[in-house]
């Protein structure tokens, strides 16, 4: 299969593109300090690279990106890169929906917003209000997110259920969790990519990354574009995805009966 646009590579036609693709984009200080800039300068150019992810994205025909904006444990961070990202966010949010929305993308918002100023609330609410019916892709954007956050979060929603709470035995399922989880009504993320040469996981989307496949990249932020993106494709185009099977079954079978979700 050959990826759209500007990729030439051909690789064996395995799987398709993936559906949802979820990004911690890692790297944005180093990159500002081994330039001698300020680590907020990362930070900024960290928005031009994930303005050209989102317009790669939809060129390859991404349904979905999720991408680690500000993590439950960042507020430990200097204050003063704190307030910046927070300013970041705001102007963010106030000059780039527009253009999201006239492509037609749905940007949504996951985490513990309660953490935020009320501008900032207003302009995540205002952003996603606006863009809630567009049928593009689905662009999300984690914030104050954590993975054991969001399982508790739904595992305590879970709870709250009658169903749950009067049954003889109260017992939680998959099933009962997996309605309440961020994104539950996406399919879980097909590809991660983490810039920056960290290879873990972070507390990111813990419940939803059970199966999917990891690319780790060397590359900062900054620097990503749709030139990475399209090679951490590649690399994933040509993966087997068992799903706790074996090479014999999957061989037997037509892809769609594979996926879990
Ligand atoms: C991680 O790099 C990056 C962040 C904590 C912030 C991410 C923010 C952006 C990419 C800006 C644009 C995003 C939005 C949604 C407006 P790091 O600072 O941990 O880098 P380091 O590991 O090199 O220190």
């Amino acid at each position: 299969m050959t990826l759209p646009s500007s990729t030439t590579q051909l690789v064996p036609e395995v799987h398709a593109i993936p559906q949802h693709v979820a990004i911690i984009m890692d790297g944005n200080g180093r990159w500002a300090s081994s330039r001698r800039l300020p680590r907020v300068a990362g930070h900024e150019r960290g928005l031009s690279a994930l303005r050209k992810t989102v317009e790669a994205s939809v060129e390859i025909g991404i349904k979905a990106l999720t991408v680690f904006a500000f993590s439950s444990e960042n507020w430990r961070r200097p204050e003063d890169e704190v307030s910046f990202l927070m300013a970041l966010f705001l102007r963010a949010l106030r000059r780039e929906v527009k253009e999201l929305h006239r492509n037609g993308i749905q940007l949504r918002i996951i985490g513990d917003l309660d953490g935020f100023s009320e501008p900032l609330r207003k302009a995540i609410r205002d952003s996603v209000e606006r863009t809630r019916g567009n049928e593009g892709m689905v662009l999300t954007v984690a914030v104050n997110y954590g993975g054991r956050w969001d399982v508790l979060n739904a595992v305590n929603k879970a709870l709250e259920q009658d169903g749950v709470q009067r049954s003889g035995t109260p017992r939680l399922t998959e099933d009962s969790i997996r309605p309440y989880l961020a994104l539950s009504d996406l399919p879980e993320p097909d590809l991660f990519i983490r810039t920056g040469g960290e290879q873990r996981i972070s507390n990111f989307m813990l419940w939803q990354l059970a199966y999917t496949e990891l690319f780790f990249t060397n590359v900062h932020w900054p620097d990503f574009d749709g030139t990475v993106l399209r090679e951490a494709i590649e690399s994933y185009l040509v993966r087997e995805r068992r799903f706790g099977r074996t090479s014999g079954q999957l061989a037997s079978q037509t892809m769609p009966s594979i996926r879990t979700n």
